[in-house]
């Protein structure tokens, strides 16, 4: 594959071909229009020359209706058909589905560090079953990065301060380059790794494997460790009277505030309230969560989500 010239990357995904699609479509409209336009100036301009010094103009033109309105609708319904066309690809490469895997993926000089939700990491390698979508939480640890697969064709900035979202579905195996596609310091063009698509057997089976040196521990369970670590249960506790909301099903679910508005409960929120509580509080509940801005690295916030998100509905908010 590398060495051997080609005019686009790859495709190795499902939304892969409905990018193709669309970028083929808007590149044979621009060669069209750029070819007819640079052909007729050429055109009039030996047709329409002054052939006498005294020449003058036979008669006068005086436009026509007819021709700019033909040329002012057909050039908006053409880019009205990329509009909605390029808007629909846009929102399914936005919305992951349901059944998703989870990788948990953070950017940092000059690195991308990746967590799997059953616990296994990796560095500059991501590997993913085939055929499965995955859904990638991705966050930076310092700057601004940029998640980019171009067999994929996805690319995600990884920004400070919150936790944006891809996803893809591989549909062939094999190894595929990531990139860094954001300057991010001196070491940016080295921020490379791989995607490695594997039959789903055999991600089971690499996915099971251990890590050395390393236990593997879910990223939920790290969560639940953190959280009780660092005495969040304490006032989490889900009991009645608890000095702090309870936590268990807040997830995805909405969240009235003091000011009287109201938040869906996602990663980025719950990110926000646990580095910044009282950014947005909770209705009912005073400000004397302390800030953890500065004292939690981004892996460790993704594990205290991973664990809040395993709390099912009906348990305390800090079962233990
Ligand atoms: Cu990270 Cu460029």
């Amino acid at each position: 594959m590398i060495g051997k010239f080609s005019l686009i990357p790859p495709s190795a995904s499902t939304i892969a071909p409905q990018v193709d699609a669309l970028f083929w479509f808007i590149s044979a409209v621009t060669a069209f229009f750029s070819l007819l336009i640079a052909g007729l100036i050429v055109v009039f301009m030996v047709r329409y020359r002054r052939r006498r010094d005294d020449e003058v103009p036979q008669h006068e033109e005086h436009g026509s209706y007819a021709l700019e309105i033909a040329w002012t609708i057909i050039p908006f319904a053409i880019t009205m058909v990329m509009f909605f066309w390029g808007a629909s690809i846009y929102a399914s490469i936005k919305r992951p589905p349901d059944d998703a895997l989870h990788i948990n993926v953070v950017g940092k000089q000059w690195m991308w560090k990746a967590q799997h939700m059953e616990g296994k990491r990796e560095i500059n390698e991501i590997h993913v079953p085939v055929g499965r979508p995955v859904r990638l939480s991705i966050a930076s640890e310092d700057v601004i990065h940029s998640f980019y697969v171009p067999a994929f064709r996805i690319k995600q900035d990884a920004v400070p301060g919150r936790i944006n979202q891809a996803w893809f579905e591989a549909t062939k195996p094999g190894e595929y380059h990531l990139f860094c596609a954001e300057y991010c310091g001196t070491i940016h063009s080295g921020m490379i790794g791989k995607i490695i698509v594997m039959e789903p057997a055999a991600f089971q089976q690499w996915l099971a494997g251990a890590t050395p040196g390393a236990p593997v521990v879910p990223v939920a369970e790290l969560g639940r460790q953190q959280f009780e670590q660092r005495g969040c249960v304490t006032c989490h506790s889900g009991k009645p009277g608890a000095l702090a909301p309870a936590l268990a099903g807040v997830f995805g679910s909405p969240v009235p505030l003091a000011d009287g508005s109201t938040v869906t409960a996602d990663e980025s929120y719950l990110r926000e309230s646990i580095l910044n509580p009282h950014a947005k509080l909770v209705a009912g509940f005073g400000p004397i969560m302390p800030v953890y801005q500065g004292l939690l690295s981004e892996e460790n916030v993704m594990q205290i989500i991973a664990y809040v998100k395993s709390l099912a509905a009906a348990g305390g908010g800090g079962h233990s």
